[in-house]
């Protein structure tokens, strides 16, 4: 079964976690649109007064489509629950984010939420990182920050757009993408990429999900 139906099956599972009254984090990518379809029809049926978060333009928009109505991370005190998907996710339930570059707002989400809800389908789940880890920094710390990242034994790619621009966040940030091969103590190596002064995000979240999706092939899926 392909991506897409496998996640707009779970996603309509994981609304089980939606009441009436919350404000929801709507994180970015393809399992947090999917999600947040589903929320815009549970809301549309249900009455539910709901405010939702967004963690990014894309999420934004698909929002707005749906009717949903927005508030910023700055004008709320908490967020019941936190929808979002994941690049990866090891064995000790870390979570690698920033493929689609909304890692910084993502993570401000992760820290405001009562309950983080992380959706993947299986190819995500790995027992070590194996995948490059999105750091977003400063433009003027891109020199500094590539080296900081070579002493901690990562290679730094900034990332770039496929006619070789280079990628800027929605805060006006670049990203690297920093290779360090397997890794087996992500919460002491993101202690330390953020260490580095001008790093604004490392995309190994130390707040893990709660409850975390993962789509099988036939689409079903395994709540953990
Ligand atoms: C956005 O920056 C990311 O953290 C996404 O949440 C992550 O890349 C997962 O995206 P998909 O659900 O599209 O795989």
């Amino acid at each position: 079964m392909a991506y897409d139906d496998a996640i707009k099956a779970l996603s309509n599972d994981a609304l089980k976690f939606v009441r009436d009254d919350y404000v929801i984090g709507l994180g970015s990518g393809r399992a947090a649109t999917a999600l947040v379809k589903s929320l815009a029809k549970l809301i549309k049926l249900k009455g539910y007064s709901i405010k939702g978060v967004p963690t990014s333009l894309q999420i934004k928009l698909t929002a707005e489509k749906g009717g949903i109505p927005l508030v910023e991370a700055d004008q709320v005190g908490h967020i019941d629950v936190v929808f979002d998907g994941a690049d990866q996710i090891d064995s000790q339930k870390y979570v690698i984010k920033g493929g689609g570059g909304a890692l910084l707002r993502e993570n401000i989400l992760f820290g405001l939420a009562k309950k983080v809800i992380v959706m993947a389908d299986k190819t995500k789940f790995v027992k070590n990182f194996t995948r490059t880890v999105p750091i977003e920094i400063h433009p003027l710390a891109r020199t500094t920050v590539v080296e900081s990242i070579e002493k901690l034994g990562g290679n730094a790619e900034i990332r770039t757009l496929d006619r070789g621009y280079p990628f800027f966040t929605e805060n006006g940030n670049v990203i690297l993408d920093c290779d360090f091969g397997v890794i087996k103590n992500p919460k002491t190596l993101t202690q330390k990429i953020k260490q580095a002064p001008g790093v604004l995000e490392s995309g190994i979240f130390l707040r893990k999900p709660d409850v975390i999706y993962k789509a099988k092939d036939n689409g079903k899926f395994d709540i953990i």
